[in-house]
C-alpha cells in the first residue's frame, strides 16, 4: 500500500512512525514533511493547503491512503477533495471537521444533545456582547469561533479585560473572519485531560487518556503555546471519570454528528475538564492532538492501519483497540522566545542517540535540512519521548534524553508531568 500523510509537525512523525511500523505499507509518503520524517518517508514540497497539488500527486503516484493530520486541511474540506478524486482519506470531511473548526456550532451541538459543557452564549454583534458582559460574571472566557492556531481563547478577569477582548476578537479581527462570531462561557475550574478516539461514522473507540501542558513557561506562567510537553496516561482519568464520559459524552457526540446528517470519520479529540460537577468539555478537535499524539501513539499496540482502515470502512466494531500498559512523557524542545519569535536555521547535533535506546523517540516538528545538517525550521523543533513503566520513570528518561540533543537557544520547560507527584 502507498500512503500519504498530510502535514509536517511532531504529530505527523509520530503518525509516521506508526504507518512504517505497519507490514502492509510498502511506500510513504509526506507533505511536505520535516527532516526527521524523511528518515521513515520520501518528503514532497507541497503545502497542506495546497488542495490542488496534492490530490494531483496522490493520483499520479496512485496513493491508496492519504492520511490527513492538521485542522486547517480538515476544516477547509481535504478529505473531500481526495475523495471526489477517488482517493481513500482518512479524517472528516468538511461538514464534520466543523465540530472542531466552528466552537460555536459545537456549543450548540453539546447545548442540543445535552453532552456536559460549560455555560456559554454565541454573539456575531460586537455590541450585543458587549452588553451581555455588562451584567455577566467574573472571570469569564471569549473564544473566536474560528481556527485561531490555539490562541483565539482569552480568559478575563475583569469587565474591561472583556470589552478589550471583544475588540481583539470581533472589531479588530485579531484572529481573522474566525472573530466573525464569539462564544462568551462560563469559566471551569479543574484539571485537564485529553482523550483521543477513534471513530468511524457510528462506533467510538477511546484511546489512553494523555495531558498537554499549554502555557510556554514552567509553572504554567507564560504565554498559550501549541503544547509544551505531555504525558500519558493521565492519574487523573479515572475508571469512575472514563465511566462518566462513556455514558455522556463519547458516544453522545458521535451520535449527536450522525443525527444533524454531519456522519463523523477520523479523530476526535476530547479536551476534558474534571469539574467539582463532573467531567465538562472544553473543546473538541477533530485530528489528534499535537504533542499528544507524540505520547499516545508509541503506546498503541495495534497496527495503526487496520484502525483507520476500519474507520473508513465503517467496521471500528471489530477492532480491539490496545495500548501498553505502561507510559510516556513528551517534553518538546523549543527555540527560546517561542511563541513569539525566534531564530531558525541552527545546526543540531545528537539526534543518532535516539537510535541506540529503545523505547526513546525524537519526534522532529520544526526541523529541515542545510545541506547534509539537520537545522532548526519553526518554534517547537522537536518532541523527546520516552517510555517507561510508570509515568515517573517515563518522565525521568525522557529529561534524560533532552540532554542528548544541543542546538542553540534550545528551550524546555523544566516541570512536565509535575502534575503526577500529585496524583
Ligand atoms: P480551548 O482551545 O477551547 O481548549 O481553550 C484553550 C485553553 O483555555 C483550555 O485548554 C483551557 O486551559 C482554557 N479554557 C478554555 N475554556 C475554558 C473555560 N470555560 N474555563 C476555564 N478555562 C478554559
Ligand atoms: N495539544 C493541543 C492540540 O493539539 O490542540
Amino acid at each position: 500500500m502507498k500512503v500519504l500523510i498530510v502535514g509536517g509537525g511532531g504529530r505527523e512523525h509520530a503518525i509516521a512512525y506508526c504507518v512504517a511500523k505497519s507490514s502492509k505499507v510498502e511506500k510513504m509518503y509526506c507533505a511536505p514533511g520535516n527532516a526527521g520524517i524523511a528518515e521513515l518517508a520520501e518528503c514532497v514540497p507541497i503545502g497542506a493547503m495546497e488542495f490542488d497539488k496534492l490530490v494531483t500527486f496522490a493520483k499520479e503516484k496512485e496513493i491508496d491512503l492519504a492520511i490527513v493530520g492538521m485542522d486547517d486541511p480538515l476544516v477547509g474540506g481535504l478529505i473531500d477533495e481526495f475523495e471526489k478524486a477517488g482517493i481513500r482519506a482518512f479524517g472528516p470531511r468538511k461538514n464534520a471537521a466543523i465540530l472542531e473548526g466552528s466552537k460555536a456550532f459545537s456549543k450548540d451541538l453539546m447545548k442540543k444533545y445535552d453532552i456536559p459543557t460549560a455555560a456559554y452564549e454565541n454573539f456575531d454583534n460586537a455590541d450585543e456582547a458587549l452588553a451581555y458582559l455588562e451584567t455577566a460574571k467574573f472571570p469569564i472566557v471569549l473564544k473566536a469561533d474560528g481556527l485561531a492556531l490555539g490562541k483565539g481563547v482569552l480568559i478575563c478577569n475583569t469587565l474591561e479585560e472583556a470589552k478589550a477582548g471583544v475588540k481583539e476578537i470581533m472589531l479588530d479581527k485579531k484572529f481573522g473572519a474566525s472573530g466573525n462570531t464569539m462564544v462568551v462561557e462560563e469559566f471551569m475550574t479543574g484539571r485537564e485531560v485529553s482523550v483521543l478516539s477513534f471513530v468511524d461514522g457510528k462506533t467510538i473507540k477511546t484511546m489512553t487518556s494523555a495531558q498537554d501542558h499549554k502555557r510556554a513557561k514552567d509553572g504554567d506562567q507564560g504565554l498559550n503555546t501549541g503544547g509544551m510537553g505531555t504525558f500519558s496516561p493521565s492519574p487523573f482519568y479515572t475508571k469512575e471519570v472514563d465511566e462518566f464520559c462513556r455514558k455522556y459524552v463519547y458516544q453522545k457526540t458521535v451520535d449527536a454528528m450522525a443525527a444533524e446528517g454531519r456522519e463523523f470519520k477520523g479523530i476526535i479529540f476530547f479536551g476534558l475538564m474534571l469539574t467539582e460537577d463532573g467531567p465538562k468539555v472544553l473543546e473538541y478537535n477533530a485530528r489528534f492532538g499535537d504533542p499528544e499524539a507524540q505520547v499516545v501513539l508509541p503506546r498503541m499496540k495495534n497496527d495503526l492501519i487496520d484502525v483507520i482502515e476500519a474507520c473508513i470502512d465503517g467496521t471500528l466494531d471489530q477492532v480491539d483497540l490496545q495500548f501498553e500498559d505502561n507510559a510516556a512523557v513528551c517534553v518538546v524542545l523549543a527555540s527560546d522566545g517561542y511563541p513569539v519569535a525566534y531564530e531558525k536555521g541552527l545546526p543540531i547535533t545528537g539526534l543518532d542517540e535516539f537510535k541506540k535506546h529503545e523505547g526513546y523517540y525524537c519526534f522532529h516538528a520544526g526541523t529541515k535540512f542545510d545541506g547534509d545538517q539537520i537545522v532548526t525550521n519553526g518554534g517547537r523543533v522537536l518532541g523527546v519521548t520516552a517510555k517507561g513503566a510508570t509515568l515517573k520513570e517515563a518522565r525521568a528518561n525522557a529529561y534524560k534524553a533532552t540532554e542528548w540533543v544541543q542546538f542553540d537557544n534550545k528551550y524546555m520547560r523544566h516541570d512536565i508531568g509535575k502534575a503526577i507527584d500529585e496524583a
